[in-house]
């Protein structure tokens, strides 16, 4: 299963790719998590490379574009996937193991093409391993749909605030998305605050044909984890936005839309 996660900007993506990525790899299966965001900080929301004074000490090593050829089908690795999580990964908690995608070294040094890829690449060799669930954590732009970044996700995840240029961003990727091979696109609403915001975007969600997966309400222990620089799910273990991500992690794996979310309410 490989799960690709967009959204407007501060929606949420990190936040719930770092959560999910180690409660999948905790009932036992291998999970890779992938930062697909030239500002990289998946490790970080999943406890790696922050010290105790907050600095940062560790990072992954950037994936580079030496690992990639490009076919008439689209790019592809040159060594295979296990090569790459030797040589590249950072474990994380649980057992998670955590690419970066290339990010930019120097200024003025151009696009990211090659970058976007390799991702791409790694997400297509990933075809092999069926007992792997590989989680893509992407950049606000729509760029990884304008380059295919995600092309070879099962599933993508559109994280939703109840707020109008969240929905509308939401919206054109989805648009977007639906020209791709992507078999579902679906919603995840977050910081629901009242239960106007969650019907603001069940509405949005009926009125666009988009499924809605999940809800997630808004919760002062996130930002209290942020400020502590501990993962939420150290942090909040058994709290609402925990919880309500683990509904989303089990509706991912069941087949067909899921019912509108009375029980994340
Ligand atoms: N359910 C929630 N309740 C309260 N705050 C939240 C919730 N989810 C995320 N946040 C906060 O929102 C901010 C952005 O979260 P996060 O980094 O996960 O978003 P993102 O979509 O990955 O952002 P970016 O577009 O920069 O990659 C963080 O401060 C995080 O703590
Ligand atoms: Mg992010």
């Amino acid at each position: 299963m490989k799960l690709a996660v967009a959204g407007k900007g501060g929606a949420g993506k990190t936040t719930f790719c770092a959560t999910a990525a180690r409660l999948v790899a905790r009932t036992g299966r291998r999970v890779i998590a992938i930062d697909g965001d030239t500002n990289p900080n998946l490790h970080a929301a999943m406890g790696v490379g922050v010290g105790a004074d907050g600095a940062t000490i560790d990072e992954p090593l950037s994936l580079p574009a030496s690992l990639v050829s490009r076919r008439f089908d689209g790019p592809a690795l040159t060594v295979d996937v296990d090569t790459v999580l030797h040589d590249y990964a950072l474990v994380a908690p649980d057992g998670v193991f955590i690419l970066r995608m290339g990010i930019p070294e120097h200024p003025d040094e151009g696009c990211m093409c090659s970058a976007h890829a390799t991702v791409s690449a790694v997400l297509a060799d990933l075809d092999a391993q069926p007992d792997t669930m590989t989680i893509l954590d992407l950049e606000a732009s729509p760029e990884h749909l304008s380059r295919g970044t995600a092309r070879h996700a099962d599933v993508l995840l559109l994280i939703a605030e109840p707020y109008f240029r969240s929905l509308e961003a939401v919206r054109l990727q989805a648009q977007l998305a639906a020209e791709t091979t992507i078999g579902r696109v679906a919603v995840v609403a977050n910081k629901c605050r009242t239960e106007a915001d969650v019907m603001a975007i069940e509405e949005f969600c009926a009125r666009h044909g988009i499924e809605l997966l999940g809800v997630l309400p808004w919760s002062d222990a996130v930002l209290d984890a942020d400020a502590a620089t501990t993962p939420l799910l150290d942090h909040d273990e058994v709290g609402p936005v925990v919880s309500a991500i683990a509904a989303v992690v089990e509706r991912i794996e069941q087949p067909g839309p899921a019912t509108i979310n009375e029980m994340a309410r």
